[in-house]
């Protein structure tokens, strides 16, 4: 069997009993650890669950996968992602593979960062494509692009900014900003920085696009979104954060 459990966003605590359960009943543990990061550190996370857990970064799922697979053939595996299961487009790819191979396979869900932005105040249902700004972004356009699509249908656009966890790397809000402004996005916008968002020390800053330049932000990881249209609900919501 391969469980496929979501981490929630914040610390090791934030499993459910659920994802808590089957990775007790679990031989092998993997740590997805690409795509997001939690507060703890693998050594937390094997004192809280007195289990030893395999770090597996993106060559390890992408390429060799076969690992994970040929064992949950026989045993049962644990695959963690920090965050939803599904809250990164990568893991599609290991399920459908496991189907294709005929493992059984169960999924336990958690917060992801594409519905906890609900905190700021702007509607779900009103964000339109949500797009990546990487590392070395300089010939990039895809998510001024992304950008400009979603303000011609008045949609909120949600960026998520690339990170390394492995070498503690992470695209900043100020990056993010100064990036949109170079590509040419108005710097007088109304922008909002989330810096670890579920956290007790969560920072949310809502200000013009040019501030997010020199914002200071503490905290990793990070997410920048300039919303479309605002009913008045959302800029109430959104003075909160002022
Ligand atoms: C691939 S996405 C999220 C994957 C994760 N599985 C999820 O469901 O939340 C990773 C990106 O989301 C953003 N992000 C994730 N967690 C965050 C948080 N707690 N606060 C702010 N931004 C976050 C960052 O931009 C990060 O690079």
């Amino acid at each position: 069997m391969l469980y496929f459990i979501g981490l929630g966003l914040n610390d090791a605590r934030d499993i459910t009993v659920k994802g808590l359960e089957a990775v007790k009943s679990c031989k092998y543990i993997y740590l997805e650890n690409y795509t997001s990061i939690l507060e703890s550190s693998k050594e937390e996370l094997e004192e809280f669950y007195q289990k030893e857990v395999i770090l597996a970064d993106r060559d390890l799922v992408e390429k060799q996968a076969d690992e994970i697979l040929i064992r949950s053939e026989e045993e049962d595996v644990a695959f963690l992602v920090v965050g939803d299961i599904f809250g990164a487009t990568t893991h599609t790819d290991l399920m459908m593979r496991a189907k294709e191979k005929n493992i059984k396979t169960k999924f336990i869900h958690n917060a992801s960062i594409l519905t906890a932005v609900g905190i700021v105040g702007l509607e779900l249902y009103k964000y339109g494509k949500t797009t990546s700004i990487p590392f070395n972004n300089e010939n990039v356009d895809t998510p001024i692009k992304v950008f400009n699509k979603n303000k011609e249908h008045n949609l909120h656009t949600l960026f998520l900014l690339d990170l390394d966890p492995k070498n503690n790397n992470f695209l900043t809000i100020n990056d993010a900003a100064d990036y949109l402004i170079k590509k040419g996005v108005n710097k007088e916008l109304i922008a909002i920085g989330c810096a670890k968002i579920g956290n007790e020390h969560q920072e949310i800053k809502v200000t013009t696009l040019e501030n997010l330049t020199k914002e200071n932000f503490t905290k990793y990881p990070q997410c920048l979104i300039i919303p479309g249209d605002l009913h008045f609900m959302e800029e109430d919501a959104l003075e909160l954060w002022k």
